[in-house]
């Protein structure tokens, strides 16, 4: 079985064998762009090569990125934890061709995009043929936007048409954010189901359905569009290939895993947690396992967005990282019935889990332990009177629904992000004003 890093080390081996130069991750924390705050693509830090407002040094590159997505147009972290394949933070393995319309044979697109991603899939990293689904842009008649043909012709020399499925612009079009380079896109899908299973129900009907073990593992963007404040499109002065695909699912699938968590990305923090908690994870669906994945995905985040340069705080892209922290501190606090620092403990782990490919946090591993045991002795003040305050603001609460007014005393008085709160109301059965 392949380890992740061997994994991580066969994509940017192969599109070096295409061409392409390998460059370092971006930080996590974006300090130059008013539409972001934190990287939530590879693709990012190209943004001004896209749009034509810089040239790039050179065509084609490929790396691991590290992404955040817990706010802005992409957040996942209402699942995180409660399902087994979303992150607050992961690697994004990327290749990109930067379009020169002086040079267009330095650069490609669909044709060879759609070729190297069948390639490396099924060839270097041989998951079965059978197993794979692929997805199209349908066009949008709104946005007078077209079927994407060109890549569906192109997958059909590939893969029977059968598996190759029509998807619609939330699934197929895909965009930075609000504004920014944005193209059709097509994203490739496999399904982890047993022969059983797959024999039972088509494949094909699971895709894009929230189903836990038919899941995307690669996007690959046709970068053609500029989204502009007023909504409309803008086309690009070239066009360029962006595709990522999530290191974490990747390794789950090459490693025969039922779930991200049972991968060797996250195996070493989970086993850490249980020997500080004395308690076992056991991959089901209980709070306490629950609990283990929260603090094992949570603390990834955490301390490498600490690591780029972002302390936690009580405003914008700090309080993002606070809202992660006091998320992952209740969770063992109420549910692994831990009641000291807990996450400060695992940073030297993941300090040297991750020291080849991210030696940024080996470097400041102290001192992010530091901050990170600050936080958490911070917010363990006033947890306990916080729980027992919203415990009584619950048995009050009328129609189930907390009030705006006990919201914000949760959060003024006993720190609970407005997140926090939400979630507690929703394990019992609330919603939030
Ligand atoms: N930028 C594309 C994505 O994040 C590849 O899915």
């Amino acid at each position: 079985m392949m380890t992740s890093a061997e994994i991580r080390k066969k994509f940017l081996d192969f599109f070096v064998s295409k061409g392409h130069t390998i460059v370092p991750s971006a930080p996590i924390v974006v300090k130059n762009d008013p539409t972001l705050k934190f990287t939530n693509a590879g693709m990012n830090q190209f943004k001004d090569y896209f749009l034509g407002n810089q040239k790039a040094p050179w065509s084609r590159v490929a790396d691991t990125q590290k992404c955040l997505r817990v706010s802005g147009k992409h957040n996942d972290l209402e699942e995180v934890g409660v399902d087994t394949y979303h992150h607050t933070m992961f690697e994004m393995l990327g290749n990109w061709s930067f379009g020169d319309p002086a040079n267009p044979a330095a650069g490609y697109f669909k044709k060879e995009a759609i070729a190297w991603s069948w390639e490396l899939l099924t060839e270097l990293y041989g998951i079965p043929k059978d197993r794979l689904y692929v997805t199209v842009f349908e066009g949008d008649k709104d946005s007078n936007l077209p079927q994407d043909t060109e890549a569906q012709n192109e997958w059909k020399k590939w893969i029977a048409e059968d598996r190759i499925l029509l998807g619609n612009k939330k699934d197929n079009f895909w965009e930075m954010g609000d504004t920014g380079p944005c193209g059709p896109c097509s994203e490739i899908h496999v399904d982890c189901r047993t022969d059983a299973e797959r024999r039972q129900v088509d494949g094909a009907t699971l895709v894009n359905n929230d189903h836990p073990q038919v899941i995307e593992i690669w996007n690959n963007v046709f970068m053609q569009f500029n989204r502009l404040k007023d909504g409309s499109l803008q086309p690009l002065p070239a066009q360029h290939v962006d595709t990522g695909m999530g290191l974490e699912r990747l390794v789950r699938v090459m490693q025969g895993k039922q779930s991200n968590y049972d991968t060797d990305i996250f195996t070493g923090t989970i086993a850490a947690v249980e020997k500080i908690v004395n308690k076992k994870y056991t991959a089901g669906d209980s709070k306490t396992d629950i609990s283990f994945r929260v603090i094992a995905d949570h603390i990834r985040a955490i301390s490498f967005t600490i690591a780029d340069g972002q302390l936690p705080s009580n405003t914008d892209a700090g309080y993002v990282i606070r809202r992660i922290l006091r998320r992952a501190v209740r969770y063992y606090y109420s549910n692994l019935d831990y009641k000291q620092p807990l996450l400060f403990q695992l940073v030297p782990v993941l300090a040297e889990q991750f020291q080849d490919v991210f030696p940024e946090l080996q470097k400041q591993h102290e001192f992010v332990a530091k901050v990170i045991k600050e936080e958490e002795e911070a917010f363990l003040r006033t947890l306990d009177k916080g729980l027992k305050k919203i415990d009584d603001i619950i048995q009050q609460s009328v129609g189930k629904v907390i009030a705006g007014t006990a919201a914000f005393e949760l959060y003024d008085t006993y720190g609970f992000p407005v997140d926090l709160t939400r979630l507690i109301a929703t394990e019992n059965g609330l919603t939030v004003d």
